[in-house]
Parts: structure tokens; sequence; C-alpha cells
């Protein structure tokens, strides 16, 4: 993690491939292209990986996320609950979609828990936007039997959990639409890219048009086809879909490492009283591209935060440091900042965002400590490096606060 550790000549032929053509946009010009089409193949290679019957890739994880919520029929007025805890992307998109985000408890799989769903519902609850956060996975079963019962949308935003699964299907397919990032922070990676997924042929339909200024792709030229919705620029380049491409190709092999890391990690670790670790819906489907280390209280995190920056361990805590997932760190959206009208602006904000109520998502994101697992680790560094983790922790829970 992320995928740019394993850059090699199979990124760079891809590439290659689109530079020999010239063509860098993904529709038309047929002729010139040597039938080299990067962003289709991109596509079907990660509906081969996932199981999705639809792939769509686009210029990002936040365009994604917008085609997921456009596609699904969330728009102007619904009410969609969010967690408190993930890449403010998610929230943005509901915003920008015309929806008005109801925040509500996550709990210690870093996931909106089922109660917290629960007690967020209103009568205008149209969707869940279940983010499956930092590799693993959200309790799928208990949430979808939450929408069944109260005929909710679930969109599932796994921008962090592209090779994820529950009980053998992958996350992001079991809502209405679901969507990965391809930055460059993750397992595989496009520079800049996204890539939304679906069973439903008319989500599908919707989301194909939808990032490409509403055009159907029905024939072979784009230009003079019908416009069955309104849309806007959200395509990905044959570039960027090159190197997704090849990086997608890698998942498999990065996670098989990454999965051993962890746990080498985690077994090590497991041994230090007063360590915990974030809660897996279905341990053997975690994509284990974070080491994500629950401690007793916000306080003992801290203390061990601090370890870890003197021994240069790497490791980073949502609280204190401006790592941007926490609604702590979003002053903009809770003041409600906008250089344009918000949707809140004009229909009213469904909760006072300066004064949430989400103890549950303050204490567990406040005594999490997160690490980055790399593919590339040597099996001996890793036992060093849970020496050193397991020795910085040591440290920080013999301290007692003044
Ligand atoms: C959960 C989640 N959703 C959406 C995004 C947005 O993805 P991108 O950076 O590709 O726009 C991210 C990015 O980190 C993410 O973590």
């Amino acid at each position: 993690m992320p995928g740019t550790e394993l850059f090699g000549i199979e990124e760079k032929k891809e590439i290659n491939d689109v530079l020999e053509t010239g063509i860098l946009f993904r529709y038309n010009h047929d002729a010139q292209r040597n039938n080299i089409w990067k962003a289709r193949e991109f596509e079907a290679e990660v509906k081969k990986i996932t199981g999705a019957k639809f792939a769509h890739a686009v210029s990002s994880g936040s365009t994604a996320v917008a085609c997921s919520l456009y596609a699904a029929g969330v728009g102007a007025g619904d009410e969609v609950i969010v967690p408190p805890f993930t890449y403010i992307a998610s929230v943005e998109a509901v915003l920008f979609a015309g929806a008005l985000p109801v925040f509500a408890e996550i709990d210690e799989s870093l996931c909106l828990s089922p109660e917290g769903i629960r007690a967020a519902i209103t009568p205008k609850t149209k969707a869940i936007m279940l983010v499956h956060m930092c590799g693993g996975m959200a309790k799928l079963d208990e949430i979808l039997k939450i929408c069944k019962e109260h005929n909710l949308t679930l969109i599932e935003d796994a921008g962090q959990a592209f090779g994820a699964s529950y009980k053998g299907t992958s996350v992001g397919l079991f809502g209405k639409t679901g969507c990965y990032s391809f930055d460059f922070f993750k397992i595989a990676t496009c520079g800049e890219g996204g890539v939304m997924v679906t069973n439903d042929e008319q989500c599908y339909k919707y989301a194909d048009s939808y990032s490409d200024h509403g055009h159907d792709h029905v024939g072979n030229n784009r230009g003079m086809e019908n416009h069955p919705v309104l849309g806007f620029n959200y395509r990905i380049g044959e570039i960027n879909a090159a190197i997704g491409l090849a990086q997608t190709r890698k998942v498999p092999y990065i996670r098989e490492k990454n999965r051993e890391y962890k746990k080498l990690l985690t077994t090590e670790l497991s041994k230090i009283a007063g360590v915990g670790f974030s809660t897996l819906a279905d341990p053997a489907g975690d994509s284990a591209t974070f080491l994500n280390i629950l401690l007793p209280d916000t306080e003992t995190a801290k203390r061990v935060v601090d370890e870890f920056n003197k021994a240069g361990v790497g490791g980073f805590n949502y609280w204190f440091t401006n790592m941007y997932h926490f609604i702590n760190q979003w002053n903009h959206l809770r003041d409600l900042k906008s250089a344009a009208k918000l949707p809140i602006h004009v229909l009213g904000a469904p909760q006072d965002y300066n004064n949430l109520n989400l103890p549950k998502s303050q204490e567990t994101v406040g005594r999490l400590i997160s690490f980055g697992i790399r593919c590339t680790w040597k099996e001996e560094e890793v036992k060093a490096l849970a020496h050193k983790i397991g020795g910085c922790i040591k440290n920080a829970l013999a301290t007692v606060p003044a």
C-alpha cells in the first residue's frame, strides 16, 4: 500500500500502448487507435476482480461517489446517512448531489454502526452512504436488514477497500451502486481515477451518461448519439486507465502480501495487554491495506503517537494528525462555508453540524492508530517493525499521566 510500490514494466507497457496511438480520449478515433481501449480494459479487469456485472471508470474516486449517488437516484432534498469518519469526498458528494448529510455513529469496525444508522433514520431518509474504512468492511448483514426494513437505498463508498470482500462478495456490490478510488494512495492506483460498480444495468447506463455530459454511447460515433440525462465531465483518460489496468492486475498479489504482513504484526502486537484492533465483519475478506490499532483511550493514543514520532516509526491518529478524515477537522463543513449556495443553505441543515452528539465516534477515532502496510516489506523488516511498534506502545502504556 499504495500500489505505486510496484510500478514496473507492466505500467510502462500499458502507457506506451496508448502513446503509440496518440489517442488519449476513451471514446471515438476507431481508425487511429489500433484497437487500444485502455478504459474499457481497465473496467473489464475491475469486473474480473470484483465480480461486478458493470464497472464504469471515471476521473477520481470522488467522481465515482458522485456517479454512484446520481445513478442510484439520490438527489435534491434527500437525507443521506453518512459517517463522520471517512474521506470528506463521501460527504461532499452528498451535498453536491443536492442531498442533505445526516451524521451517524461509527463503531470499532470504523464504519457506520447498525445502531448508529437506526438512530439517524427520519421520514426523509433516502439512502445510506456506507463507507468501508481503512481496507476493512462494515457489518453488512445487519445494515442490509435495516435497508430492507426502512426501504433505504444503500450506496457503498469502498474508496479505501478495493480488493476487500464480505462472505465472498466484493464490498461495493451489496448496495445499489458502489465505488472505488484509484488515487495515489490506494492499493492500486491510476494516479487519479475511480470506478463505479453496480449489478443494475440501468444504474450503469445512468453513470456512463452522467460522467460524459449525458451521451448514451450507443453506436460508434460519440457526439452523434442521444442524451438521455444531463451530465458533466467526469471522464477518465486513456493514460490513467492504462496505469490502473496494470495496477489492478497486481491487486491479488499485493493483497496476499498485505495479509501476510498484517497477520505478523497483529500476532506480535496482540501479546501486549491494552492493545486491540478494529473489528472486521469478515476477517477473511480484509484487503489488509491498514493495521488499525485501538488503544484503551485517547490520552494513551496521544502518548503512543508521541513515542512513534520520537522513534520515527510512522503511523497516524486521525484525531491528533490533520488527516482530513474526521469531522473534527471539517470546519468548513461544520460552518457551512461555501462560495455557492448548498442545499443546506436553502433547505436548512437536518442537524446542527457544530453540535453533533457522536460520542462513540469521537471515542473510537480518538484511540485509533493506523499503519499503512507495504507489500514490498521483507519479513525481517516486518518483525523489526513489530518490535519497534511494540516497544513504543509499552513505553506509552507505562507512562503514568501527570
Ligand atoms: C472513502 C473514500 N471515498 C472517496 C475518496 C475519494 O477518492 P479520490 O481521492 O480518488 O477522489 C477517498 C480518497 O481517499 C476515500 O478514502
